[in-house]
Formats: structure tokens, C-alpha cells, sequence
């Protein structure tokens, strides 16, 4: 419990004013060591008070006494004059006695003479010389921004080395509308500054605060000092991140490279550090997609993770999530809309199993459908489908996606048997896929062609006596149908040939269509037969052509000349022709007659003299086999002559005949006879003959005449039947070409009339004839002479050269009728 006093500094008395107020105190107690009470940092020098007086010393004891200040610390002195204590050192009290509340310092005095210890206590009075400090310019203190209203913080207190008032009084805070200040006492009672939150912090809107803290003391000037307070709002997770879009949307072409970047989504976060650490996730997708795009979880880049294609799906949403470092996510949709590229090629499908098709389709009829597709959409997916080539078919759509191929045109399955078939669909998009299908229609045959044959008609000629059984003649038709609707059989079907008899002239191989003949041809019996011959393939129904084939039966020099005159009487002897004596010459004696069956050159008979008995006297035709007399007969001359006369016909080598011509020259038949009464021969078989033969003609004639006015009677009261009239002029020979030597007709035949017939009714017109009508069909009557000596008799006309009534038919076998309607 110390005095306190009030230091007064006063340079004038050589006493402060406390020593004064001391006084009483040490009368009082007087045992009581002496004090002092000084303020600290006094002037070296400075007076602290006469101790020499206050121990009962006197200035003139001072030498002996020794006074001094025994303490090893020399802070004071004691003035060897007048025995006053003395500051000699720096007296800080702060140093001396730190924050001790009193500062006294206890000084042992030592005097001599006597030997004695004086006790002198001096009272260092704090004075206000240190402001309060702070031990750092700047403090630092971070608060969560979620820290709540009324949160105290404490913060360092300033230090005040003084004691008492002089010490820290209080802290003042610089104003803020988040901050505000307590003080709070410590149990030493020194003083602490708590900072208070007194609004809410928010870093995102301020993320520091300075603040001076200021601390004051008591002294008399206060003395302040002040640090800077640094608040730093420290980041609470309390914002979650933010998405730029709530739905980022987005269109992209298909068949992008896996690894393209489609976009990219971003969240921010007012937040900071790891609370701002977005981390991007999709959510809420299935594996499939999660294997299709990829988020970059730190960028939010969304890349293709694969190929997307607009077939299979045209869009996605994703799910996206970013989440912060702590616990606060947003969400977003992606909405990925795939747009079409046209890369899928149209699909072809031929829908139908047609492989055939007959080749008389009609037209529009259904070959094949078709069916298309592409998966693409749009004009992508819309398709063109065609026929490629040129064919006799056309593709028609049928239903959107469907098509029919139908013919277009007339099928021939002999021009193209089948036809191979590319049928292209085409999408519409840039560039356009195509693709196509393949097949091989088959025409289907039809028995449509009738058999051709190679000619329009066939002529062979065939030499009369040739071998039976030999092959004369070959047709041939092409069928181009397939199979048996193309394989052609061959028929006779019609000839002028007496039915009954055709088989017995010729057959047809039905293969082959060779012609045989079955029999020998002898041209003077048939010169021509034509036949009617079928193709028939085997089709069904059949389908057939006609076609004649003509034969001509070629002659051949088979046939001797015959001699009609001069002939052997009927009983066989020779007959003479008498020729008057007065005959000029040139007189027409007789005419020998022959003819030939065959025909052409093989008939051109020619007359020589083989032996006259008189040469000279008669000159004989070289052609026409006349006899006249080449020169007056002379009386060396017999009467009877005999001739010798060899008829010649023209084939290679030639046939000849002979005749013998008995010539009598005489006046009279009665002359004549005598010379002939040694023959036994009947008178006169010339005159007889040549009688019977105009006889025989005249008959002919009349009956002819009758029969053709009957004929006309007929038919005139048959109205109702029309009646053609056929004319038919007789040639004397067989035939009128170029080898025929114009006096031909006149040495062979000096007849010629005109026959007329009704061609339909001919049949019974000429019963007359003694001919069989059945067996004789009217064209062979009119047209084939050679049929009539068939029909007179059945025995072969050669070998019955010398019957009298042949020669008469013979003699008309060189007629030739030709049909003139
Ligand atoms: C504090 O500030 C004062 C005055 O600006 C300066 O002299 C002193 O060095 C500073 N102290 C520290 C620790 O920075
Ligand atoms: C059709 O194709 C087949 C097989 O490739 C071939 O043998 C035939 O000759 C072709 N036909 C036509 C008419 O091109
Ligand atoms: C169809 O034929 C054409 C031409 O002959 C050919 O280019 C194409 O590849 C074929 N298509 C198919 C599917 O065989
Ligand atoms: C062929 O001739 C036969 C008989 O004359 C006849 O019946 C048939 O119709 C003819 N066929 C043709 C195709 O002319």
C-alpha cells in the first residue's frame, strides 16, 4: 500500500512539493525507511529528495559520513554536497517494474563512521509514455460467410505498458454495417476486443472487409494505436451451380466421326475453390446412349461416342447434372435432334417368285412385284423405281412402296428367249443411293408359229423309170416354236393322183419329209402329179402349213417309133399304093406315118431311105415322111418299086423303125392288080382302110357333136347349176418350145379341130369314149392325154404296137390339151 502522490516537477524549490506531503508520514514513523515517489523518466540528475536531511544528517557530516547508495544497480546517486539523492540513470518503469501495479525500488544507503544502513524506498510513478500496440500492423481473420448474426469473434488485444489509467481503456472499431465490437475482460481484468457479425456475410457479394480496430488508453493525452483488421469472407458451399441453358438443344447430322464435338453445356458457380468445382454427369441415361456421347466431366464437352444414326433413333435427351464440390447439383437437359443424311442406299425386294412368263401374255399383265424401302426419311427415303434397258415391260407403282412389272409390248419367245432383267430403285437425296435387282424372266413358249416352209412351192423333175422306192423329193419346214409345238411332222394331204392310187405313187417320210416314189414313173402315162403336203408341229392345238410339190416326170428315149402307114394288111400282107405313069415329078405318092410315144426330141422322128430299088426315082421328107416322085417315071423303069424307109426318133441313142413301101405305077387299080396277082392278098385293103378310117372319123365327129348338144341341152335345163365352159384347142404336138421344129405338127398329125366341154359336167359327157368315168378324174380326161391309153386298155401300148385298133388311140396320144379357162 503505497503513498501516492502527486509528482509535481518544480525547478524552483529545491524540494518537490511530495516530500512535503511526505513529511508527516516519516515523523510519524520515523523507524519506517524512508520513501520517495517519482514519476519514471526523469532527467539524469534530477533531485529525488535530500536524503542526508531526512536521515537526521548535516550537511557538514556528509564528508565523514560517506553517504552512498550501496545497490549495484547505480540508478541514483547521493550529491556529496547537500546530501541529495540523485537520478543518475534511466529510470523506465515499464523496464523496472513491467505491468506491477506499484513500482518501488528498495536502495540500501550505507553511511561510515558509524557503520549504519539506511533504507530508502523510491515509488516510480508510471507515466503515460507508451501507447497501446498491436502486435501486427494487420490481422487477418476469415469468417464463413455462413456464419450466423451475434457470432462473436475475439481478436488479439493491444498491449499498454503503462499501468493503470495510463493502460489500454478500450478498443473502438471503424463503422461497418457487418461488424460491430465487444469488450470483454479477461480474469486479470485486462481488456479484449470481440469482433461481432451483427449482419450476414456473403462472399459472393463481398468477400473482405477491413476493419481498424483502434485501442485507446487512459493517459492524459490518450494514447491509441490502432491494426487493421483483414475479414475474410471465407466460402461456404452455398450456391449450386448454375446452368447457362436450362435445355440446350441442338441439331446435327447423322454418321458424324465418333469423337465430334456437338456442344458444350457450362454451369457456373458463384462459389469458389472446390465448391466451384463443377463436375458434369449425365444422369438418367440408358447404357446404350452412354455409350453413344460422352461428357467431358470437366469441361462439359459433349462428343459422340459412336455413330449416331437417324434410322435408329432421331433424337435424345440427356440428362446432365453438374455438381460442385460439395453437395449442391443442377440439372440440364441436352435435346440432341439427329438430322437425316441420306446414307442408307433404297432396298430392293422382288416380292413375287415369277420366272416365266407365256409368250402370249397380254399386255398388262403382272410379271413380278416389287417391293421398295429405304430407311432414310424424307426425300431420302422417297424412291424412283425403273427398269433399266429396254425391254417390252414397265415398272407402275402400285402402292407407295410397292411396284408391279408388267408387260409393255408383245412377247415372242422365238426372238428372245428370255430376258434378264435389272430393275433400279433410286432415292431422291444428294447425292442419290441406287440399288438394284437381278433376274431372268423366261419366255414361256406358245404354240404361235405355224410350220414355214422353205419354199413357197416345190418343182423336182424326176426321170421316168426310175427305181421304186426312190427318194424324189424332200421338203422341209421350220417351226420356231419350242418342243413339241416346234417339231413338225410331215403329210400328204391332197394330189391330183386318183386317191385310191396316191399311195401307190408316193409317200412322205413323216420325219423327214422326203418324198419316195413307190412305184416306176413312165412319163408317157404321167408327165406331172402335184401333191399337197403338210407341216403340222405337235402343238395343241396343232398348227400346220400347206405347200404343192409338183413332179414332173421327166422322158426318157424309151419308146421305138411307130409305123401307122403303111401298115400290113389284116391278114399281114403288104399294101401298095399305085402312082400314075404320067406323074410329074414332085407328085405326092403317099406319106409314111409314124409316131412316138415319148415326147420332146425323143419324138422328133425323122425318114430315111434305107433301099429303093429304083434310087432316084422317089425322094422321101426328110420330116414329114412324104414320098414323091423325084423324076418322070422312064420307060426302063419297072412298074413296081419297092422302098425301104427307116424312121429315126431324136433321142441319144436313137430308136428307129422300118417300113416298106410297095409303089405300083399304073393307071388303073385293074392295071395295077394283075401285077399283083401273084400276092395272095386281098384286092384293094388300101382302099378298104382309108374307108374305114374316114368311116371311123365321120362316126366320131357326129357322136361328138351329138354328145357335146346334148351336153348343152343339159345343162341348160339345169339353170340352177352354173356352167363354166372350158374350151380346149388340140396341138399337134405334145409340146410348142423353142426344140420343136415348126413342121413338126404337119408331118405328124394333119388334123385339128376344136373341142369344147362344159368342164363340170365333162365327167359323163365322155361315156362315149368307152371310158370309165371312176377311174378317170376330168382333168386327167382334159389335161393328161397319157391317162386315155391307159383307160382304153389295160395292156401296155408298146407291146401292142401292131393291133389295129390301137393305132387308132395311138394316133391321138400326141394330142395335147391345154386348159384354156
Ligand atoms: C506497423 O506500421 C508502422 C507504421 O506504418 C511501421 O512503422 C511498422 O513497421 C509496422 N509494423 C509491422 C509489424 O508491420
Ligand atoms: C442373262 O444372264 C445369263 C446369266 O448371266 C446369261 O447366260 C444370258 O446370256 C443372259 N441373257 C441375255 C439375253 O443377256
Ligand atoms: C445387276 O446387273 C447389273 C448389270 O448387269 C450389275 O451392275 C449389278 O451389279 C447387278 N446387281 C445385282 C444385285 O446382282
Ligand atoms: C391344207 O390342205 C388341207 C387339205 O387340202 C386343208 O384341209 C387345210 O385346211 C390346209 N391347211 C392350210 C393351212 O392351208
Amino acid at each position: 500500500m503505497g503513498t501516492r502522490g502527486k509528482f509535481v516537477r518544480d525547478r524552483t524549490g529545491r524540494r518537490p512539493a511530495l516530500f512535503l506531503f511526505l513529511l508527516p508520514l516519516f515523523c510519524r514513523v520515523l523507524s519506517d525507511p524512508i520513501r520517495y515517489a517519482i514519476p519514471e523518466e526523469l532527467a539524469r540528475g534530477s533531485i529525488v529528495g535530500n536524503l542526508a536531511k531526512d536521515l537526521g544528517l548535516g550537511v557538514q557530516d556528509l564528508p565523514t559520513r560517506n553517504l552512498r547508495v550501496s545497490t549495484e544497480k547505480k540508478l541514483f546517486t547521493v550529491s556529496a554536497e547537500n546530501g541529495d539523492l540523485l537520478v543518475s540513470d534511466r529510470l523506465d518503469r515499464e523496464q523496472i517494474c513491467g505491468k506491477k501495479p506499484t513500482c518501488v525500488l528498495e536502495l540500501e544507503m550505507a553511511a561510515e563512521k558509524p557503520l549504519k544502513f539506511f533504507h530508502v524506498s523510491v515509488v516510480i510513478q508510471d507515466v503515460n509514455d507508451n501507447p497501446p500496440t498491436f502486435s501486427a500492423n494487420v490481422t487477418e481473420l476469415e469468417i464463413s460467410e455462413l456464419t450466423l448474426t451475434g457470432a462473436t469473434f475475439a481478436l488479439e488485444s493491444a498491449e499498454d505498458l503503462d499501468v493503470g489509467v495510463n493502460s489500454l481503456q478500450q478498443y473502438y472499431l471503424s463503422p461497418d454495417p457487418h461488424f460491430s465490437l465487444i469488450q470483454k475482460e479477461n480474469p486479470d481484468g485486462s481488456r479484449y476486443p470481440e469482433l461481432v457479425v451483427k449482419a450476414p456475410l456473403d462472399r459472393e457479394e463481398q468477400c473482405c472487409h477491413h476493419l481498424i480496430l483502434t485501442a485507446v488508453d487512459g493517459g492524459e493525452p490518450a494514447r491509441s494505436g490502432t491494426t487493421q483488421i483483414r475479414v475474410v469472407v471465407a466460402d461456404a458451399n452455398d450456391n449450386p451451380p448454375v446452368f447457362t441453358q436450362d435445355l440446350y438443344r441442338i441439331s446435327v447430322p447423322e454418321n458424324l466421326p465418333a469423337g465430334s464435338s456437338l456442344l458444350k453445356v457450362m454451369a457456373t458457380d458463384p462459389d469458389e475453390g472446390v465448391n466451384a468445382e463443377i463436375a458434369y454427369a449425365f444422369i438418367n441415361i440408358g447404357e446404350a446412349v452412354r455409350q453413344l456421347f460422352k461428357l467431358d466431366s470437366k469441361t462439359g464437352e459433349l462428343t459422340t461416342g459412336g455413330a449416331l444414326d437417324f434410322e435408329k433413333r432421331e433424337s435424345y435427351t440427356l440428362g446432365v447434372e453438374a455438381k460442385d464440390g460439395g453437395h449442391h447439383t443442377t440439372r440440364c437437359k441436352i435435346q440432341i435432334d439427329i438430322l437425316d443424311e441420306n446414307d442408307n442406299a433404297p432396298e430392293i425386294i422382288l416380292a413375287s417368285d415369277t420366272k416365266h412368263i407365256q409368250e402370249d401374255a397380254e399386255l398388262g399383265t403382272v410379271v413380278a412385284l416389287i417391293k421398295t424401302h429405304d430407311l432414310d426419311s424424307g426425300v431420302n427415303g422417297e424412291i424412283l423405281c425403273q427398269l433399266k434397258g429396254n425391254f417390252p415391260l414397265k415398272v407402275i407403282q402400285d402402292t407407295k412402296n410397292t411396284y408391279k412389272l408388267v408387260t409393255d409390248g408383245t412377247l415372242d419367245r422365238e426372238q428372245t428367249t428370255e430376258y434378264n432383267i435389272t430393275i433400279m430403285a433410286t432415292d431422291k437425296g444428294k447425292p442419290a443411293l441406287s440399288s438394284s435387282i437381278n433376274f431372268t424372266l423366261h419366255i414361256a413358249d406358245v404354240n404361235d408359229n405355224a410350220p414355214v416352209f422353205h419354199k413357197a412351192s416345190y418343182l423336182v423333175h424326176v426321170a421316168e423309170n426310175n427305181p421304186p422306192g426312190a427318194s424324189i423329193a424332200q421338203v422341209s419346214a421350220l417351226d420356231p416354236d419350242l418342243g413339241q409345238n416346234g417339231h413338225v411332222s410331215y403329210f400328204i394331204v391332197a394330189s391330183d393322183l386318183e386317191p385310191r392310187a396316191l399311195s401307190s405313187y408316193v409317200s412322205v417320210s413323216e420325219q423327214s419329209g422326203v418324198v419316195f416314189a413307190q412305184r416306176a414313173f413312165d412319163h408317157e402315162q404321167l408327165r406331172a402329179f402335184e401333191l399337197t403336203l403338210q407341216a403340222r408341229d405337235q402343238g395343241s392345238p396343232a398348227l400346220s402349213a400347206n405347200v404343192s410339190l409338183r413332179v414332173l416326170v421327166d422322158d426318157l428315149n424309151d419308146n421305138a417309133p411307130k409305123v401307122l402307114y403303111p401298115a400290113l394288111g389284116p391278114d399281114g400282107s403288104a399294101l401298095f399304093d399305085t402312082v400314075p405313069r404320067a406323074a410329074q415329078p414332085g407328085y405326092l405318092v403317099t406319106k409314111v406315118v409314124a409316131v412316138d410315144a415319148d415326147s420332146g426330141h425323143h419324138a422328133w422322128l425323122s425318114y430315111h431311105v434305107l433301099q429303093a430299088s429304083e434310087p432316084g426315082l422317089f425322094s422321101l421328107g426328110l420330116r414329114t415322111g412324104e414320098v414323091r416322085t423325084a423324076r418322070a417315071l422312064g420307060d426302063r423303069d419297072a412298074a413296081r418299086q419297092r422302098l425301104l424307109v427307116a424312121v429315126r426318133d431324136g433321142g441319144q441313142p436313137p430308136l428307129s423303125a422300118t417300113a416298106t413301101l410297095l409303089l405300083v405305077f399304073a393307071d388303073s387299080l385293074q392295071e395295077a392288080l394283075p401285077d399283083l396277082s401273084d400276092h395272095p392278098a386281098p384286092s384293094d385293103p388300101q382302099a378298104d382302110l382309108q374307108f374305114y378310117l374316114a368311116l371311123a372319123l365321120t362316126l366320131i365327129s357326129v357322136l361328138f357333136l351329138l354328145a357335146v348338144t346334148l351336153a348343152i341341152a343339159l345343162h341348160l335345163r339345169r339353170s340352177s347349176s352354173p356352167t363354166t365352159w372350158a374350151c380346149f384347142q388340140p396341138r399337134l404336138s405334145s409340146k410348142s418350145g423353142p426344140g420343136i421344129p415348126p413342121n413338126y405338127s404337119e408331118g405328124t398329125l394333119p388334123y385339128s379341130y376344136n373341142l369344147c366341154a362344159a368342164s363340170h359336167s365333162s365327167k359323163t359327157e365322155f361315156k362315149f369314149l368307152n371310158i370309165k368315168p371312176e377311174i378317170i378324174p376330168p382333168q386327167d380326161l382334159l389335161c393328161d392325154e397319157a391317162s386315155w391309153v391307159e383307160s382304153t386298155s389295160n395292156d401296155n401300148p408298146k407291146t401292142t404296137s401292131n393291133s389295129g385298133n390301137l393305132q387308132q388311140v395311138s394316133f391321138f396320144k400326141t394330142l395335147s390339151f391345154d386348159k384354156c379357162n
